[in-house]
């Protein structure tokens, strides 16, 4: 969706938006929008959008009031997103191509959360839809600000590019795993970031070989995809300052392999590269907007598959980190391709710090349902900032316990570890088998995603389907604790 800015109305609008705060309708509407208004008992509050037809200029236009709610509101920024998303729900299909918006009732920055919630309610990916219906369409290409408040442009600038990270992040993960595998996403994100001044780096099976990633290759063995690891390199900081690291879970299928999953609600493991999904997109983000930070991403890309090549429960693999692990379940393979991924993060790049985004595990939906993500850390100062930027960006997240105890419950009598624990406390063995392979203490977080990646209802800012969870989780870690 295109967003442009213009000082004055321009001419020949179809579609003209406005903002509503609670109890104030806008000044200068006519009688007809007026009475409407109230006899629709339209009063301001988030969500609500009224429209009328009205003769302005001699022509008849369709005019929309968009309730803000409360200026003072504490959810000031969220409610003008959520104002966004219900003129975009509403418009989105209704044949119109152009919506004007007159800015005249907002500050910069409402301006920019009313664009970004317009703008991120409006995404969808119809590509394979070839026979929808004309009405059925989406119709809403652009919208034109006009009459912006002073820094708005500005305002907007600062924010699209988070909205581009956060449609890339949905694209990723909306595409079925026959579009999306290792090699193609890697492929996409080389096309995306073409130009950007980012670096990308691609390990191949062989050099994975080389560096003893048996623990990543061992997912990937039973599948005609190869694997791949993909960096995604942004040195906007200060020269030589250790950089933030982003490790993704990529999993573009995940069968659970010889372990196999059974067959209903099986297609959704499509979405297992959520993670990995979600450090692409919130890389975009950062190199877009040029943040003035040191940021890795780096994404582990397998497709667990079951085959006469793929690996066995009981079998025994060596990590790079020389650890080895007993593979009970292959199913719990996320934690496989994550040891690999965030040893090699520590050794090629000495983090500061580092954040793993894993759809890794059914049990945080059991433990959070969709409304949070669960982190794990070692760090108490890292935890804090998660937890602000949840609370800033909307991408909320909890955090779960960790412990001695519960690490016992990966001991292997054959191996330095299995890979699965007991019924008990699910995503939390996951974490704790996450942690052995983090170095000296460095600072790290685990984000399980699983809840939160793909939604089965529309929401206020979203419609059904790849949320793009965590891009924005990680801008505005990024902008706090970097760029501050
Ligand atoms: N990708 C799944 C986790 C998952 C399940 C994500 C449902 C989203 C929805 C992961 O690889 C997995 O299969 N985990 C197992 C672990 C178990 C075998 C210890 C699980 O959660 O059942
Ligand atoms: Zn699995
Ligand atoms: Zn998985």
């Amino acid at each position: 969706m295109n967003i442009e800015f213009s000082q004055s109305r321009p001419e020949g609008l179809r579609l003209i938006a406005q903002t509503a705060d609670k109890g104030k309708l806008p000044e200068g509407l006519e009688p007809a929008m007026k009475q409407g208004a109230d006899a629709a008992r339209f009063n301001g509050r988030v969500g609500q959008v009224f429209d009328g037809f009205v003769e302005r200029d001699g022509a008849v236009i369709r005019v929309a009031i968009a309730g803000a709610g409360d200026p003072g509101d504490a959810k000031r920024s969220a409610n003008l997103e959520r104002t966004g998303a219900a003129l975009a729900a509403k418009f989105q299909s209704a044949g119109v191509e152009k919506i004007g918006l007159d800015g005249g009732n907002l500050k910069a920055d409402e301006l920019a959360h009313l664009l970004m919630g317009l703008r991120l309610r409006n995404w969808r990916y119809d590509v394979y839809r070839t026979k929808m219906k004309d009405e059925q369409k989406i119709t809403l290409k652009s919208v034109v600000v006009f009459n912006p408040p002073e820094g708005g442009e500005a305002a907007w600038s600062a924010a699209e590019p988070v909205a581009e990270g956060v449609e890339f992040t949905r694209e990723l993960v909306t595409e079925p795993a026959n579009a999306i595998y290792p090699e193609s996403f890697v492929e996409r994100c080389q096309a995306r970031f073409d130009g950007t001044g980012a670096e990308l780096i691609v390990l191949d099976e062989t050099q994975m070989h080389e560096l003893g990633m048996g623990a990543l290759l061992g997912v990937g063995q039973g599948s005609m995809r190869e694997s791949r690891i993909l960096a995604i390199r942004w040195n906007g900081g200060k020269q030589g300052e250790a950089p933030l690291a982003f490790v993704g879970k990529g999993v573009t299928f995940d069968t659970g392999g010889i372990s196999i999953k059974p067959g209903p609600g099986m297609e959704d493991m499509k979405w297992d590269m959520g993670g990995g999904g979600a450090v692409a997109g919130g890389m975009l983000a950062l190199v877009k907007r040029k943040a003035k930070a040191n940021v890795v991403g780096v994404i582990g890309l397998v497709e667990n598959m079951p085959d006469g090549a793929a690996q066995r429960p009981g079998d025994v693999v060596t990590s790079m980190s020389g650890q080895t692990i007993e593979i009970l379940n292959t199913d719990a393979e996320g934690r496989l391709v994550l040891c690999d991924a965030l040893h090699w993060t520590q050794k090629e790049f000495q983090p500061a710090r580092v954040v793993d985004f894993a759809t890794l595990t059914g049990a945080i939906i059991v433990s959070l349902g969709h409304e949070h993500a669960g982190v794990f850390s070692n760090n108490d100062e890292l935890w804090s900032d998660l937890d602000k930027a949840g609370k800033t960006s909307g991408d909320s997240v909890w955090r779960m316990p960790m412990g001695p105890a519960y690490d016992k419950l990966i001991e292997s009598p054959i191996a330095d570890m299995k890979n699965i624990g007991g019924k008990a406390a699910g995503s939390i063995t996951a974490a704790q088998f996450l942690q052995r392979f983090i170095m000296d203490d460095t600072p790290w977080a685990h984000v399980d995603i699983a809840g939160t990646v793909w939604t089965d209802k529309a929401g206020a800012t979203w419609d059904k389907g790849a949320s793009g969870f965590g891009v924005r989780l990680m801008d505005q870690l990024v902008a706090d604790t970097i760029e501050r």
